[in-house]
């Protein structure tokens, strides 16, 4: 294994100095402040002009340009506040739904089924504060780097969400054997699925919490989860990994234990890699 992060070095992500600080990332809960701030924000200024649109020119505006106006301020002030295209695209339509929501007859059956489907796809956001966001396609790639495709690496994905990266990294390196367990139902269920219809017979997916998984069986592990289990994992980690093997944290380092190697993936959101040997 030890030459994993060095063969890898050269080809897609340039090694970033130690002392460098790392990306920060508000999670889920600064990006919905940052929604709800802006909507306000653009809210009140076009609600403004158009108060003083109708008082001063006597020019009546409609109510569909101003939920328009402030879908576009409130998207403007987040994109410049740091959001992703995504969320930029959540402001855009915010204001329509929230009308469209209210007008429409919608039964309140509906409005429960929502909340008890989020609560299933979001099943960790609360008790482990870990919520479902996705490594990005160029990381994916990135990754398959890390993994040797020699025969009989062992990978595996803490927390493998809709099961994207390790279908990936199984129809790459078909050498390897590629795991990801997963807490949540609804990620479970679509990841499921997904790995039925992809007749891989190198993945292996297992429902469960891997705070009880033995992680001594993997070569590399990765996870892409929240500033709040990393300690505790990297712990684990360390007690059950065998030497030699690799830990990689995406986006969130391990508070004062600098990895061994941080690589800076060269996609839109700057994702950093860190990697720890153990
Ligand atoms: C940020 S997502 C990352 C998904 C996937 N690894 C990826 O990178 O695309 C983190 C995932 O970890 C899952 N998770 C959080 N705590 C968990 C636990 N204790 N056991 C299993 N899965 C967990 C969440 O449900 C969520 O799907």
């Amino acid at each position: 294994m030890s030459d994993i992060v060095l063969s890898f070095k050269a080809v897609t992500a340039k090694p970033m100095n130690k002392s460098k600080k790392s990306t920060s990332f508000g999670g889920i809960t600064g990006n919905l402040a940052i929604v709800l701030g802006t909507q306000l924000l653009s809210g009140a200024l076009v609600m403004g002009g158009a108060t003083a649109a109708m008082e001063l020119g006597r020019v009546s505006v409609p109510l569909v340009l101003i939920l328009i106006l402030q879908g576009v301020g409130a998207a403007w002030l987040g994109l410049r506040m740091g959001l992703s295209r995504f969320w930029g695209a959540v402001q855009f339509i915010l204001p329509m739904a929230v009308y469209v929501g209210l007008r429409l007859p919608i039964p309140s059956w509906v409005y429960l089924a929502l909340f008890v489907a989020t609560g299933l796809v979001f099943w960790n956001a609360a008790g482990e504060r870990v919520p479902l966001y996705l490594t990005n396609k160029t990381t994916w790639k990135v990754l398959a780097r890390f993994i040797a495709d020699k025969p009989g690496t062992r990978f595996i994905d803490l927390g493998c969400g809709l099961g994207g990266l390790i279908i990936h990294l199984a129809r790459n390196c078909p050498q390897s054997r590629i795991s990801g367990i997963e807490s949540a139902p609804i990620p479970f269920i679509i990841s499921w699925f997904r790995k039925y219809f992809s007749g891989l017979n190198n993945l292996v997916l297992e429902y469960g919490n891997y705070w009880v998984k033995d992680l001594s069986g993997y070569d590399v592990v990765y996870c892409f989860l929240s500033p709040v289990p990393m300690t505790a994992l990297f712990d684990k980690a360390r007690a059950e990994m065998k030497p030699g093997s690799l830990f990689i944290s995406n986006s969130f380092p391990v508070v004062e234990i600098a990895p061994d190697q941080t690589f800076e993936v060269e996609d839109s959101r700057n994702t950093h890699l860190y990697v720890w040997r153990i």
